[in-house]
């Protein structure tokens, strides 16, 4: 498949999906554009809808599609295991699921070894939480403004945007630190004079907002949702220094930043230098089959007692869609290829933000997660979100076959995040389509 230019989204059969989406479906599950793409088939980056148009994917539902949709190397396991078995739950053990279990004790960061396989990454997160209070003994967590953790009443909790919570906060102690928002300092200082006061600011809010004693600390090595933004090299470092003095453990969230995202690394938190104690990982894991991990030191996965069952928890099929996702990454140097595309894209991001130096505030990033700020007028210091524009740029985008992401708290941040196999040649008409919808939605 080839990208077609000006996709027409108007057929017959993706308004009988449209109508029939907005009739039996709860009215707030978000969709992208005025007029939503019913998407039908993809190949690679490549993308279909019900009309038989194409786009260019640079969002892979979500940072989701490591390596294309459709892979054949993922989907011949996935036949292969369905035709064979396709549902245990977590009561037998299965081969998909010890050998994923084997091959991320041997990916992930030293210590992390007993994995609990879940359907998502807001379970994940779930269960990262749980686990670092019972093996602590306290229930106090901190968590990141502007960090997203998914939609239980947990992770709403601990999720830091009002506009991702349905409710006010339900669960007691999560205590949200600010945000390492360089950007938009939330103490209103600048890197690296601030002295990463945002990290040490940490200390102060365990000992003025909770007992003393700290379950743990939760966060993204590049906050997602937040709208890719990405922690001074030292922030991690001291942040986690501050917790572990507290008693509490460190879980990091690599929901987006896992599985070679970020660049010649597994791991995002690689990055920075420090070691979780918990882990928690989903979208990227099995190439868009459902699945949530959460991996943890021996000793803290000893340290949950009561039964405990996932029904859909290490599903043969997810997991041979993970082994077959991982072993590809592997095997083609697929993190490598997010560091030097992702370089290359990341230098066309700067190369707009030359040409539209009012309305790019900032770019932002790693490997093959960058995103772009729009803002009123960067040149005169006016850093008001520019939500009207971004709207804009985003249809124009739609407008000319290429699929983005949105993200930040007043949604003026486009994240930019195609799956790991992208081609220099596919970045290049990405960043083309980029720079005519910039021009066409008035952007200056
Ligand atoms: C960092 C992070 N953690 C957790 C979640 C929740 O994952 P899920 O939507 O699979 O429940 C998300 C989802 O976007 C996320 O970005």
């Amino acid at each position: 498949m080839s990208a077609t230019k000006a996709p027409s989204t108007t057929g017959a059969a993706s308004r009988a999906i449209r109508e029939k989406h907005k009739e039996f479906l709860f009215p707030a599950t978000i969709q992208y554009y005025e007029e939503p793409i019913a998407l039908t088939d993809g190949k690679g980056l490549r993308v279909r809808v019900a009309d038989r148009n194409e786009y260019l994917d640079f969002f892979g539902g979500i940072l989701t599609v490591s390596v294309g949709h459709a892979n054949d190397r993922v989907n011949a396991a996935v036949k292969a295991q369905v035709d064979r078995l396709s549902h245990v739950s977590s009561l037998y053990p299965t081969l998909p699921v010890v050998e994923l279990a084997e091959r991320l004790a041997r990916i992930t960061p030293p210590g992390l070894k007993q994995s609990y396989f879940t359907a998502s990454g807001t379970e994940a997160d779930e269960t990262a939480v749980m686990m670092a209070q019972l093996a602590t003994g306290n229930t106090e967590i901190v968590a990141l403004r502007h960090g997203y953790s998914g939609r239980s009443m947990l992770a709403q909790s601990l999720t830091g945007h009002s506009s991702w919570r349905a409710l006010p906060t339900q669960v007691a102690g999560v205590k949200h630190a600010v945000s390492a928002y360089c950007y938009r300092c939330p103490l209103h200082l600048t890197y690296p004079s601030c002295g990463v006061a945002c990290a040490k600011d940490i200390e102060e809010l365990i000992r003025t907002t909770t007992t003393g004693r700290i379950a743990g600390f939760l966060a993204e090595p590049i906050q997602g949702v937040g709208g890719f933004i990405t922690p001074p090299p030292e922030y991690f470092e001291i942040a986690v220094g501050i917790v572990k003095k507290y008693g509490g453990v460190f879980i990091c969230d690599e929901v987006q930043t896992g599985f070679g995202r970020t660049g010649g690394k597994w791991w995002g938190i690689e990055h920075w230098g420090v070691t979780p104690d918990i882990m928690t990982m989903a979208k990227g894991v099995a190439n868009g089959l459902p699945l949530g991990v959460t991996i943890a030191t021996p000793e803290i996965a000893a340290s949950l007692k009561a039964l405990t069952i996932s029904t859909f928890g290490g599903n043969p099929v997810s997991c041979a869609a993970a082994n077959a996702t991982i072993q590809l990454i592997e095997e083609e140097d697929l993190a490598g290829n997010a560091e030097r595309t992702g370089r290359f894209l990341r230098e066309g991001l700067e190369e707009l933000k030359r040409r539209f130096p009012r309305s790019i505030g900032d770019v932002r990033g790693m490997g093959l997660m960058q995103a772009l700020e729009l803002v009123d007028d960067e040149t005169a210091g006016n850093r008001t979100p520019a939500k009207a524009l971004t709207n804009r740029v985003f249809e124009e985008t739609k407008k000319r076959g290429l699929l983005i992401g949105k993200g930040g708290l007043e949604g003026n941040v486009f994240r930019i995040s195609p799956a790991l196999t992208v081609a220099p040649a596919e970045v290049r008409e990405a960043l083309e389509i980029l720079q005519e919808s910039l021009a066409a939605a008035g952007a200056q």
